[in-house]
């Protein structure tokens, strides 16, 4: 007997990351995917429900939702895929939680916040390692310091990237780097935000960049300045070098065909011995107008491996009727 979770990109590789991690809850979800064989299969060796549905198909999709309560989304890239989910999730009367990093796509589901409320339901994207650890932090440094308008994360330790997270990084990367200012979320041009943050072995120079907590911290804390950092590592700094010299080039369609054919030739995602490797740090600061700061710091376990927890345990929460 199947739990009224189904899991959509089930196939995928992180999707497969929060299957292992549901199972390993003692849940029992529907796998399911656009790919009846791919679907098929993975099913049979776990021995769990296949559901089968493109996302353009609506009926099918229905289909695939019926008896559903709950839908972990993780097939991206969600410009791409999250809105024919949402949809379907609002028809069905389900809750849809996704691993989407993607400002736009987060600020797309925000708005359809009170449709949702209006059916019940709860529209919550992000519950991978962006953004669940550092969303906790900065829920946590913001209760220590009411009234703080600024909030900054530093995030130590990123070394592995799936292939479909390198696509989507390119799909924006050369636009610039978002942060949030005033509430609003801003392009700044790559180079601009350095700062050097102490991830727990002295200084360290970090780069502001594009990262889901821009999106979604403003409505976990409300503080209107949001930015993130990223530990100044090697391949950070040529991208930096890359977005801020020849970024009109290289997001002209041409190259951005060449990136991606490029990424597709990268491993799936880290190997479960690179998961199992050395995790992350996480820092969130907030500042108030007054001048006073408060810090906290956090290690989790690498990126892929925190994702295939926080999604189920999240998935699993929202089952037991906390949402
Ligand atoms: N928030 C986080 O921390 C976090 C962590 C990891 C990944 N992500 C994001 O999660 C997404 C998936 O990453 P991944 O590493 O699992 O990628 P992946 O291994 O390439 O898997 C992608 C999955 O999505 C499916 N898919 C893609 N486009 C689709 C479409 N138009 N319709 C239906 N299914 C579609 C694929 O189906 P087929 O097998 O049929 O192609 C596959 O099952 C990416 O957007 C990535 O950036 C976020």
């Amino acid at each position: 007997m199947s739990d009224p979770l189904l899991i959509y990109g089930a196939t995928g590789y992180s999707g497969g990351l929060m299957v292992e991690g549901a199972l390993a809850r003692g849940l029992r979800p529907i796998v399911a995917g656009r790919d009846e064989t791919k679907v098929r299969g993975l099913a049979e060796r776990l021995g769990l429900e296949p559901r089968v549905a493109r996302l353009a198909d609506t009926a099918a999709l229905d289909a695939a939702l019926r008896g559903v309560r709950v839908v972990l989304h993780s097939a991206g890239p969600y410009y791409e895929t999250a809105t024919p989910m949402v949809e379907a999730c609002l028809r069905a009367g389900a809750h849809y939680l996704d691993i989407a990093g993607e400002i736009p796509v987060i600020e797309a589901l925000a708005r359809r916040h009170a449709e949702a409320r209006r059916r019940g339901v709860m529209i919550m994207p992000s519950v991978g390692f962006d953004v669940v650890p550092t969303d906790c932090l900065a829920a946590h440094v913001a209760a220590r310091l009411p009234g703080a308008r600024r909030l900054v994360l530093a995030i130590s330790g990123l070394r592995f990237t799936s292939r479909a997270s390198a696509k989507t990084a390119f799909q924006h990367a050369f636009d610039g780097v978002r942060v949030r200012r005033g509430g609003q979320v801003v392009l700044v041009p790559w180079g601009e935000l350095h700062r050097a943050f102490d991830y727990g072995d002295g200084p360290r120079e970090s780069i502001a960049c594009t990262w889901g907590d821009v999106g979604t911290a403003w409505y976990t804390t409300g503080i209107p300045d949001v930015a993130v950092y990223f530990e100044a590592t090697a391949p950070l700094r040529m991208l930096e070098l890359a977005g801020r010299y020849f970024g009109w080039f290289l997001r002209t369609p041409l190259w951005q065909v060449w990136l991606k054919a490029h990424a597709d030739a990268l491993p799936e995602g880290p190997t479960e011995e690179e998961r199992g490797a050395k995790g992350m740090v996480v820092i969130a600061e907030v500042e108030d107008v007054h001048g006073r700061r408060v810090q906290s710091r956090l290690r989790t376990p690498e990126a892929y491996a925190v994702t295939g927890v926080t999604g189920p345990a999240v998935a699993a929460r929202v089952l037991g009727g906390d949402f």
